[in-house]
């Protein structure tokens, strides 16, 4: 997952670290889920603060204690309180056990909603959130008011062409809402000189997506009518614009890399699928089903559900067999990501 960004967060991670004299180092993953990118992507970072470690400790000589100062590294994993941590703990002793290699770090879940306070102020040295920040925290209230001009009847987003105007603006300002919320909080949270990493999806073509999303929603006879009026996806894909105007507003973070890129994973890592309809469009369900099975069966019941998913891998292994491999961003379309470094200076 960090192949695109991989090289820039650790980059980031080296520059900061010169900033520290601390001996206690503290990372945060906002929205980090419980599968295998969240460890991945923890490992990638301890991995990077290591490396800097010990080439500082090579070029200073000054090495302690039997050659070795460590850092003590603390690991946060943070999302919601439904979050499957148990899952994430078993999973991390048995694959990573290494972590506690190499002078050690101590891990630690923490159930929250980004959108506000978690930690104590000045305790975070590296917030990290990937594939967290275009969540909304709630569906806008005007979107499911029959009156308001922002009822979204009989669509699950707000984009494209038979878009609601209205309604995407009610998105817009949630999400809007919601992003200052996170920075004020991590703006409380983050020690002098912390760095921040952001990167959530943005500036998607939505049309694209939703028509493939929304293969899983609009299913002939498992939804009704009302379930349709009713079902909105908690989804923001912020512009440039959009995305400048929210730091604007928000606390003193000093802006030190912001790109809105395309990463190419549609072709990397989903082209393999394609060879093998049946295995392919079982991954891909269960990709899907990881991001939305929360929010529709929180809205349809268990049962429901089941079926949609049920459906959606027999359409997509249909689907798969008359595709051509060139149809990657058919299969992955989410593909454009904000990545955002921000500096906490005072
Ligand atoms: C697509 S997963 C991303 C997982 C992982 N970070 C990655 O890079 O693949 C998005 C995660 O964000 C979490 N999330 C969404 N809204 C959240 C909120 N308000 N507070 C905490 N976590 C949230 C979800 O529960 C989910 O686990």
């Amino acid at each position: 997952m960090l192949l695109f960004i991989g090289p820039i967060l650790k980059q980031a991670i080296a520059n900061q670290q010169k900033s520290f004299r601390n001996k206690i180092f503290r990372i945060a993953d906002m929205g980090s889920s419980f599968g295998p990118n969240c460890l991945a992507n923890m490992q990638f970072m301890v991995e990077a603060i290591r490396k800097h470690e010990r080439l500082e400790h090579a070029s200073q000589k000054k090495a302690t204690n039997g050659g070795i100062c460590r850092l003590h590294l603390q690991a946060f994993f943070c999302d919601l309180p439904s979050n499957d941590f148990n899952t994430l703990f078993l999973q991390h002793h048995k694959e990573y056990s290494h972590f506690h290699e190499e002078g050690g770090c101590f891990t630690a879940a923490v159930a929250g909603s980004v959108h506000g306070r978690l930690f104590p102020p000045f305790s975070l040295h590296l917030v990290f959130s990937s594939s967290c920040l275009h969540w909304l925290s709630n569906i806008p209230r005007l979107i499911l008011i029959e009156e308001a001009p922002e009822w979204n009847k009989g669509k699950i987003w707000v984009d494209g062409p038979l878009s609601n105007e209205a309604a995407g603006r009610a998105y817009a300002e949630q999400w809007n809402k919601d992003f200052v919320m996170f920075l004020i909080s991590r703006f409380e949270e983050m020690a002098q000189h912390g760095l921040m990493f952001l990167r959530y999806l943005a500036e998607i073509d939505v049309m694209e997506a939703i028509s493939s999303g929304g293969k899983i929603i609009y299913i002939n006879g498992v939804l009704d009518q009302k379930d349709l009026d009713t079902f909105n996806l908690p989804l923001y894909f912020p512009n440039r614009r959009e995305i400048t105007s929210a730091l604007k507003s928000a606390p003193n973070l000093r802006i030190q890399y912001f790109e809105v890129m395309t990463e190419d994973v549609g072709d990397k890592y989903w082209r393999k699928f394609m060879e093998d309809p049946e295995e392919g469009a079982k991954k891909m369900t269960d990709f899907y089903k990881s991001g939305l099975w929360n929010v529709i069966e929180a809205h349809i019941g268990s049962r429901k559900c089941e079926t949609i998913f049920e459906r959606c891998e027999n359409l997509l292994k249909e689907d798969l067999k008359g595709q051509s491999s060139k149809d990657s961003y058919w299969i992955y379309p989410w593909s454009s990501y904000a990545i955002l470094q921000l500096i906490k200076d005072a």
